[in-house]
């Protein structure tokens, strides 16, 4: 396919609501408030919001300078924007990302349909929080149901990046995104007005600054990365379908924001129906799966019907947020697959469709029935959790800070942020130094000193 003759967004709220729809997802929803809940609550919630601002959206910006400049796929934007040197590595590692990310990403998006299910069913009605805590591990610990699920979830995203750019994603995101977050905002009151969740709050209010450690800081810079969607090409990816009067900061600026308003929100949402229900805010992955069901059954648990139609709504916009970052992911591999290898797009997508069922299998299975299986002491779900959020995208972010920020000619960098001078940027020369100096130096910190490098 020729440069030119690429599809594109349409609109500029096109271009908004695509970027964040891959951006908002379970990270803000699920992944967000059990990050918070091991790393101590508050304080976790301010150093994540510090590398928003100083690393997230300042690397976001180099993405789609990148994206939009190469117009290419993430791989072969180095290669068009560097060529003949190393950078093409940092797009490679990006799709393998991607690959690994969509793979255990989609075990807990099929998990989102099944209580699509159980609460179309009302059968949270009655349980006790131990009650909600079985029926999770007895769900996930089931041999077949999970994979049934993840394949329906990434066969519904293998036929929307089928259908290309404008019609299947940009549509989608379109409707999708305002609907939740009003959903959100309802069930943000109903949690904050259970009885006892005043200590929710206060967890996530009252910043205790001497946990913040290594770990917590690690635990925050991965957070930022997993949550937008940064270190792996894919708003890259994107970028590469702007138009070119999409004001790319400012574009950066919308998603940030958006993105962290989800993921407090979200957080609003559970701690307070923790505390309240005596579920422990360190229960990890399971958090979310096993509080909210407890926000409907205590708030509405009087009034069936209510607590019927809320909670289906709610996972089923939790299913479509998810859909919208998995189509973000397939897409950056696709891409990739099609425009590298001169496969039709079709077989590029089957390809990533099939790769990731099979791991996907694996790595809901290690939370089953293969649970005593583990490599440095993680389930395999875990490990790819691990190895891809608080490694792989952070040390892409590093790259492409380093890139954008040194490598790249200052020409290039400047024309696409302000358009080609038409844009008053203010904030440019900020930018450059954010990019040159404090976000390469902070994630280069937060690794050497989680390595233990510096005792
Ligand atoms: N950001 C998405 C979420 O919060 C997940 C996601 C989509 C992602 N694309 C990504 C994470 C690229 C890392 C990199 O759910």
């Amino acid at each position: 396919m020729g440069r030119n003759d690429r599809a594109s967004f349409g609109s500029k709220l096109g271009v908004i609501l695509a970027s964040a729809g891959s951006a908002v997802g379970l990270g803000n929803i699920w992944r967000f408030p059990f990050e918070t809940g091991n790393h101590g609550g508050a304080a976790f919630i301010l150093v994540y919001i510090g590398c928003v601002l100083l690393m997230g959206i300042p690397i976001m910006i180099a993405e789609f300078v990148i994206g939009r400049r190469s117009r290419a796929n993430t791989a072969r934007a180095y290669q068009i924007l560097a060529p003949g040197t190393h950078w093409r590595w940092v797009g490679r590692m990006g799709v393998l990302a991607g690959f690994l990310i969509l793979s255990y990403y989609s075990v807990v998006a099929g998990w989102t349909l099944e209580f699509i299910g159980e609460a179309a069913t009302n059968s949270f009605a009655g349980k006790t929080a131990d009650g909600f805590i079985a029926a999770f591990n007895s769900f996930t610990g089931h041999p077949w149901r999970p994979a049934l699920w993840l394949v329906v979830f990434l066969l519904a995203t293998h036929f929307i990046v089928v259908r290309g750019i404008e019609k299947g994603i940009e549509r989608a995101s379109k409707i999708m995104m305002p609907m939740l977050l009003l959903l959100l905002l309802i069930l943000a009151v109903c949690s904050v007005s259970l009885p006892g969740a005043g200590k929710g709050i206060e967890f996530l209010l009252r910043p205790d600054f001497s946990k913040v450690n290594g770990d917590v800081l690690l635990g925050a810079m991965g957070q930022a990365f997993y949550s937008l969607s940064l270190g792996m090409g894919c708003l890259c990816t994107y970028a590469s379908y702007f138009r070119n009067d999409t004001n790319l900061p400012k574009t950066a600026f919308s998603v940030g924001c958006i993105d962290t308003a989800v993921a407090v929100l979200a957080g609003i949402i559970i701690f307070p129906a923790a505390f309240s229900v005596g579920i422990q805010p360190d229960a990890g992955p399971s958090l979310l799966f096993i509080t909210l069901p407890n926000v409907f059954q205590q708030a509405f648990g009087g009034l069936p019907v209510v607590a019927v139609v809320l909670s289906v709504m709610f996972y089923v916009l939790l299913a479509l947020a998810a859909l919208t970052s998995t189509i973000s992911l397939h897409e950056v591999v696709t891409a990739y697959l099609h425009e590298e290898f001169s496969m039709t797009r079709n077989r590029a997508a089957w390809l990533v469709t099939g790769g990731c069922i099979v791991l996907g299998i694996v790595c809901s299975l290690s939370l089953g029935i293969g649970k005593e299986y583990t490599l440095f002491g993680m389930t395999l779900f875990d490990l790819f959790d691990f190895v891809t959020a608080k490694i792989m995208l952070p040390a892409g972010g590093l790259f492409i800070s380093l890139f954008a920020g040194w490598y790249l000619d200052k020409k290039i960098l400047w024309e696409e942020i302000s358009n080609r001078g038409t844009l008053k940027v203010s904030v440019y020369r900020i930018l450059v130094f954010i990019l040159k100096f404090v976000s390469p130096v902070a994630i280069a910190g937060i690794f050497i000193n989680e390595l233990g490098l510096l005792k």
